[in-house]
């Protein structure tokens, strides 16, 4: 951020109608080597002195986590009348409510588009381009690494451990992968979209959350022969059932068809899709993460700052102020419907296959294609696969149940939903 300031910093002057000036910058280490010279700036030992100081508008938390310090700070800054500037995807997930209020109340800024999908304006788009729009529904690809991950896994036939091993080599992946690779940090992403797409309240906690460990390069191979790819899918969408606006979220693998837009995001890239009644199909794509991307959004919501936006003529961060927001119910899965790829791990022996049929059968779901793979995996084990017709979710949950605890099955089914159009 402070290269991308130096760098740009006429344009930026400019662009925002006047300069904007680091005034100080804190973090645990003053000595540690940053890649950029921070000795022309003032030096703060105790970051929430930043708060207090009298050449300080905004403050800008880039510290990370949930609660702690980020909070503490984020709490001070407001309170001293600065606006606030975050990346912080955590924090907002489960705090975005309280501090929106706060500034609203304040009516200081506060910003955080580096929060979700890191370069990528979609905040923005969201709260401005789409603004007139009602949106149905919301999806996308949220998480950089388990892109990556799945991608590589792909193009290289490798399995999940071996590639996640070598994503935290190069700098894909974090020493502690688990938020990542469990689907929360999707599922973050997805709280705070949802939330300015549909003008309902933040609610991680109902995020149903799948994330890819599971995952193997026999799945990728199966997807492949049926022309998908795999990708970690975070999803929200508008459930109108019985007249009521229920709020579905989920962040689930999904097999995503070759010819369908994210099906060509690879790498670290993500995407967002957002559905507008008007708009139509809106894609934002981008750098999902990086100094680069994450300072871009970063400073560009320090010159809408400087430009006196504060987060529109109502001074809500979220589009929305949150004493108007909806707090929508959460939707069940069952209500939806949908083609799906369920991958059985089963003893090779006969009958296990009329079991797993008649449990489809009773359920009512319609098998479109049932793959028994031939290679026995050295346990004397064997995959079989199958993708169902378009029908209930309900339906695949009460099969699985009627086979819980089954002796031919080897492990819990996998269960990925099929990106539909
Ligand atoms: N990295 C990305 O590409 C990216 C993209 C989008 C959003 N984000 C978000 O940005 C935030 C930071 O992520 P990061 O990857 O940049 O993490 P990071 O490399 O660990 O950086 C955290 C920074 O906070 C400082 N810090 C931590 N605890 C502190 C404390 N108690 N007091 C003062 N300073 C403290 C650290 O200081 P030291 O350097 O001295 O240890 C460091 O400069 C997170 O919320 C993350 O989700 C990151």
């Amino acid at each position: 951020m402070i290269r991308l300031i130096e760098t740009n910093a006429s344009l930026i002057a400019r662009r925002a109608g006047r300069p904007i000036v680091i005034s100080a910058v804190s973090a645990r280490d003053r000595n540690k080597d940053r890649g950029v010279d921070i000795s022309a700036y003032a030096w703060e030992d105790d970051m929430t002195a930043m708060a207090a100081r009298n050449d300080v508008d905004v403050v800008v938390e880039l510290v990370g986590g949930a609660d702690g310090p980020a909070l503490t700070l984020a709490r001070n800054a407001i309170a001293h009348g600065k606006s606030l500037v975050t990346a912080n995807k955590a924090m907002i997930a489960h705090h975005g409510l309280e501090l929106a209020e706060l500034t609203e109340a304040a009516r200081v800024a506060l910003k955080f588009e580096a929060a979700v999908a890191g370069g990528i304006p979609v905040v923005k788009g969201l709260r401005e381009g789409a603004a007139a729009n009602a949106i149905q529904r919301l999806y996308g690809i949220l998480n950089g690494t388990c892109n990556f991950i799945l991608s590589t896994m792909e193009d290289t036939g490798r399995d999940f451990d071996d590639v996640l091993a070598e994503a935290q080599l190069n700098g894909y992946a974090e020493a502690d992968p688990t938020f990542d690779i469990e689907g929360t940090d999707a599922a973050h992403k997805l709280a705070i979209l949802s939330a300015i797409a549909f003008g309902t309240k933040i609610d991680f906690a109902s995020v149903e959350t799948a994330g890819i460990t599971r995952i193997s390069a026999a799945d990728i191979a199966q997807a492949d022969s049926l022309r998908y790819v795999i990708r970690l899918i975070g999803m929200a969408e508008i459930d109108g059932e019985g007249g009521m606006n229920r709020l579905f979220q989920r962040v689930q693998p999904h097999l995503v068809p070759f010819d369908h837009p994210l099906a060509h995001v690879d790498g670290a890239t993500n995407a967002v899709v957002a559905e507008g009644n008007f708009a139509g199909r809106l894609l934002f794509q981008g750098a999902g993460a990086g100094d680069g991307p994450t300072a871009s959004a970063v400073v560009a919501d320090l010159i809408d700052i400087a430009r006196g936006d504060l987060g529109g003529a109502a001074g809500a961060p979220f589009s929305i102020r949150v004493s108007d927001m909806e707090a929508m119910l959460p939707a069940p899965s069952g209500h939806r419907r949908g083609r799906a790829y369920i991958r059985f791990t089963v003893a090779d022996r006969p009958g296990v296959l009329a079991e797993i049929t008649a449990a489809m059968r009773d359920a009512g779901v319609s098998i479109e294609s049932l793959i028994q793979k031939g290679e026995l995996e050295e346990d004397g084990k064997v995959m079989v696969a199958m993708v169902t017709h378009e029908g209930p979710e309900a339906g695949v949950s009460e099969a699985l149940h009627l086979l819980e605890g089954a002796a031919s099955l080897a492990e819990p089914p996998l269960v990925m939903q099929i990106l539909g159009d």
